[in-house]
């Protein structure tokens, strides 16, 4: 059955032709969706409608923001089991990833519509006798919310969400690859009452994008995505004096010590690498382990990493599904050949596999002897491939992980308080993990990178309201 998609703006489902097709990525003769071509002229009719709802929804009871929330929230954790599948289907995540994502989405909406309520300032004593100094959050305006593939329900999630909770008001942008699941979150906010252009989304390419960037009744960008198109985001947006909030790639190390508890480790590297098919910004993709473990750690970790069944996402059996496009695909096999001719010794893994059906699958690729100068360990790939990077220390683990341009979550497991506690506070990355993969984040705490990965305010949690609110200081004399 193949879904045709609208727009949504100013509180209608507006169709137009859809020339775009989503793919099953599991099986390519299924087409989940047709997505019509949205451009500068839906933009427009989206922003204005945004512009005009903005007042009254910012004006209104925190309690009527919280309710829509807390009802969007309870719709999506109701019907996890189905929009799991259906999230799945498009992106290639395995199920119980499909269905653990969607519940994700859920409790996002859940916390902010708590967030509404705690919206506060504080009260100050001014320095002049007699003066009261007080600070108050405000709604912004307008956001445009840019949103990748690999996360389709939770990343338009965790932007939506903390927006509309302080009174913005929202042009999402879903991602071409992923937009049914992105129309099934906007069909739950639109059926759950949200107010006519107060949440509005515009299906198509990148072009939608850059429109949104680029208008001038645009007050903020929210990006997730890649370095390139964040780089252009930047760029645009700070021209205007727009404010932006950019989540890139990462190259993320996990650092692998000697006395590490061995199965914790390899599960670590095996979780971090390639759950979700390695297409997440968090994954660990370089794993730098010392000298006493590394031989006996590569073997155990190859051996797992050949054992994950791979196949169709909806399949009980899978452990990891295919890869979300051919471009996607291609790039993925191209890294491990890049790293072999570099000098990498593949363990195994790293082919394109046919399942008997078209899709795009490959298995898990482990390469051993890398070292950090190479593009294998620059680079990010986004796909299953994981790189071994021998370190004869902690020393020089730590400089290893600090090494390159990204700095987004960096990882350890080590049995040694010392070293857990210096790498917490040395690795240069916005998220540390000690004993843990480096990807997998709860929706409550701040979310974000150091250099190359981020830019601007941090997501996610009690910091969302940086971003989503703006500071007036009022000084009162009665
Ligand atoms: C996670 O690791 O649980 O695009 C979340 C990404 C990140 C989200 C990762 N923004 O992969």
């Amino acid at each position: 059955m193949t879904d045709v998609l609208t727009h949504y703006i100013n509180g209608e489902r507006v169709k137009a032709e859809a020339p775009h097709e989503s793919l099953n990525p599991s099986d390519t003769r299924e087409i989940v969706a047709r997505y019509p071509d949205g451009g500068e002229a839906e933009v427009n009719f989206a922003v204005d409608a945004a512009r005009k709802a903005f007042p009254a929804w910012a004006e209104a009871s925190p309690e009527v923001r919280s309710d829509l929330l807390d009802r969007v929230g309870d719709t999506i954790l109701k019907r996890r089991e189905e929009l799991g599948r259906l999230l799945s289907r498009e992106e290639g995540k395995t199920l119980p990833e499909g269905i653990g994502e969607v519940g994700r989405a859920g409790r996002i909406f859940k916390y902010f519509a708590g967030e509404a309520l705690r919206r506060h300032g504080q009260n100050l004593e001014s320095t002049r006798p007699g003066v009261d100094a007080q600070t108050f959050r405000e709604a912004v305006g307008v956001f445009g919310l840019i949103t990748p593939w690999n996360f389709p329900i939770a990343i338009p999630a965790w932007k939506t969400a903390p927006a509309l909770a302080f009174g913005n008001t929202v042009v999402l942008k879903a991602a071409g690859p992923t937009p049914a699941t992105a129309a099934a979150l906007a069909d739950i906010i639109f059926d759950s009452g949200a107010p006519a252009g107060v949440f509005n989304m515009v299906m198509g390419t990148g072009r939608v994008g850059e429109a949104l960037v680029n208008h001038r009744d645009v007050d903020g960008i929210s990006f997730t995505g890649s370095q390139g198109v964040g780089a252009r985001v930047a760029e645009g947006a700070v021209k205007r004096q727009a404010r932006v909030q950019l989540e890139m790639g990462g190259k993320n190390p996990l650092v692998i010590l000697d006395d590490a508890d061995f199965d914790r480790a390899v599960l670590c590297a095996l979780d971090g690498a390639f759950f979700a098919t390695g297409q997440r910004c968090t994954a660990s993709s370089r794993l730098i382990v010392t000298d006493g473990i590394h031989d006996k750690f590569v073997d155990a970790l190859a051996a797992k990493a050949a054992a994950l069944k791979v196949g169709d996402a909806l399949d009980p059996e899978t452990k990891m599904g295919p890869a979300v496009s051919e471009q996607q695909l291609r790039q993925n096999l191209s890294y491990v050949d890049i790293a072999v001719s570099e000098g990498g010794r593949l363990l195994g893994g790293g082919q394109r596999l046919s399942l008997g059906k078209p899709g795009y699958y490959m298995s898990p690729a482990v390469i051993a002897d890398t070292t950090q100068a190479m593009r294998i360990n620059r680079e990010e790939v986004f796909g299953p491939v994981a790189s071994v990077i021998r370190v004869k220390d902690y020393d020089e683990a730590l400089a290893v992980a600090n090494a390159g341009e990204f700095g987004l979550s960096a990882g350890i497991c080590t049995r040694s308080l010392k070293h857990a506690n210096h790498f917490r506070r040395a690795a240069r990355a916005g998220m540390v993990m000690v004993n843990l993969p480096t990807a997998g984040v709860d929706y409550h705490v701040p979310f974000g990178g150091s250099r190359g990965s981020s830019y601007g305010a941090r997501e996610q949690g009690f910091a969302a309201i940086e971003f989503f609110t703006q500071t007036k200081t009022a000084y009162t004399w009665a």
